[in-house]
């Protein structure tokens, strides 16, 4: 068994720029045994090929619940019962039946909405007197959130508290904690599809509710909670985080923001490049083991969780040229922003979608944009899941 490294002990460092941190563990190998800040002891890996890899490695599952690891989910499993807490068939079969509904076509018809909403919330915070707003306020929390809300239907749901147990499951604060947030969101989504069963609407859990596939198997009560609870925490909390990510690097580096204003035709590269650079993922979702797996010469036991460290693959030096350059005419392409394999987000249309027009109105709409904070004065989410800062002060000139 190789020496436990324990993550902990690197500090905030490992937190605000863990990247030096996986450039020197990519340099002693793929796979490492860990100790992650929060206590848990697991199984890292790191670097383009080995997180492509594990992420297509059918020995690593998913199904924590039907492999009985957490008994201490109860009532409120449901919530868990969705395709990206599923291996195959089960996978397969849940991937199918929503994609069937959440098509290309439903996300190309929320495009005039979502430059709509993003033209609101830009009044709205370009009305501030003093020209100074926190961005992720602002725009980057409820341009997703509000898009999300309204692809499933859900207009008139309560932001604020939603928001709340959104986070504290994505990036934990206690343990107490996280149980009182999965007992809410689970109650309030057992009440929403009911709601929705009696009064069906056009959005997209409506329509999951009512789909089947061609040998009429349908969605269970189970797997429209956890479906719900997938998408609507899936559908918000990465996107904030494209938005404040990709602005804060362009704003940390004025000639990659001049070369975009110069040259908007370079916006859906620059959108790429962020997710690359600093992606708002930075380890998959956990996996675990169910036999003995030897990844890149180390073996890993039955019985342990395994992270995937995404943000290792985009910044590997072996796959992308001066990876810790922000540059956004590079082709930034197989990054790992969205994962790999029968996992890989079926959320990206989206994101993409929501990523390129808020940050082409935000810079059109504010040609002096300007961070109003010194880098180490943001706070920032706490966990490996999802990477980015609290809040993101900017100003302009009024
Ligand atoms: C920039 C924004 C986003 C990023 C970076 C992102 C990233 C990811 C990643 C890395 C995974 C795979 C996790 C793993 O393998 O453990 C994933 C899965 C998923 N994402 Fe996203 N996501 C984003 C936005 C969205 C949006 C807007 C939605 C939906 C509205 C969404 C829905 C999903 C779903 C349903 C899965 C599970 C797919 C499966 O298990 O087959 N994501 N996402």
């Amino acid at each position: 068994m190789p020496d436990i490294i324990d993550l902990g002990a690197y500090g905030r460092g490992f937190t605000t720029d863990p990247y030096p941190y996986y450039a020197k563990l990519r340099a002693q190998g793929p796979v490492h045994h860990v100790r992650i800040p929060s206590g848990q002891e697991l199984w890292l890996v790191v670097g383009h090929d080995a997180v492509r890899a594990a992420l297509t490695d059918p020995r690593l599952n998913k199904d924590w619940l039907s492999a009985g690891l957490q008994s201490e989910a109860g009532d409120e499993t449901a919530l868990f019962t969705n395709m990206l807490d599923a291996d195959p068939p089960h996978h397969t079969r849940l991937r199918k039946l929503v994609a069937k509904e959440f098509t290309s076509r439903r996300v190309e018809a929320l495009r005039p909405r979502v430059q709509q909403i993003t033209d609101e919330l830009l009044d709205a915070m370009l009305a501030a007197p003093d020209g100074r707003a926190d961005l992720v306020e602002a725009l980057a929390f409820p341009l997703p959130m509000t898009v999300i809300c309204e692809l499933i239907g859900v207009p008139s749901m309560d932001r604020e508290a939603f928001r709340a147990w959104s986070n504290e499951l994505v990036a934990p604060t206690g343990q107490e904690a996280v149980r009182e947030a999965t007992v809410a969101m689970s109650d309030y989504l057992v009440g929403l599809i009911e709601a929705k069963r009696k009064a069906p609407g056009d959005g997209l859990l409506s329509a999951l509710i009512r789909t089947s596939d061609e040998d009429g198997d349908q969605l269970s009560r189970e797997e429209l909670v956890g479906t719900a609870f997938l998408l609507l925490v899936a559908g918000h909390e990465t996107t904030v985080s494209l938005l404040s990510n990709g602005v804060r690097a362009l704003l940390e580096h004025p000639a990659q923001l001049a070369a975009l204003r110069a040259d908007p035709s370079l916006l859906d590269n620059a959108v790429e490049e962020m997710l690359r650079y600093d992606g708002p993922v930075e380890t998959a979702t956990w996996r675990f083991t169910s036999e003995p797996v030897d990844i890149g010469g180390t073996l890993i036991p039955a019985g342990e969780s395994v992270l995937v460290s995404l943000a290792s693959a985009s910044r590997d030096p072996e796959r992308f040229a001066a990876a810790d350059d922000f540059d956004i005419t590079r082709d930034a392409r197989g990054h790992a922003a969205f994962g790999h394999g029968i996992h890989f987000c079926l959320g990206a249309p989206l994101a993409r979608l929501e990523g390129r027009i808020a940050i082409r109105s935000l810079l059109e709409r504010c040609p002096d944009l300007a961070l109003d904070a010194e880098a180490d004065a943001l706070t920032w989410r706490t966990g490996m899941l999802i990477r980015g800062t609290e809040q993101l002060p900017v100003r302009w000139h009024v």
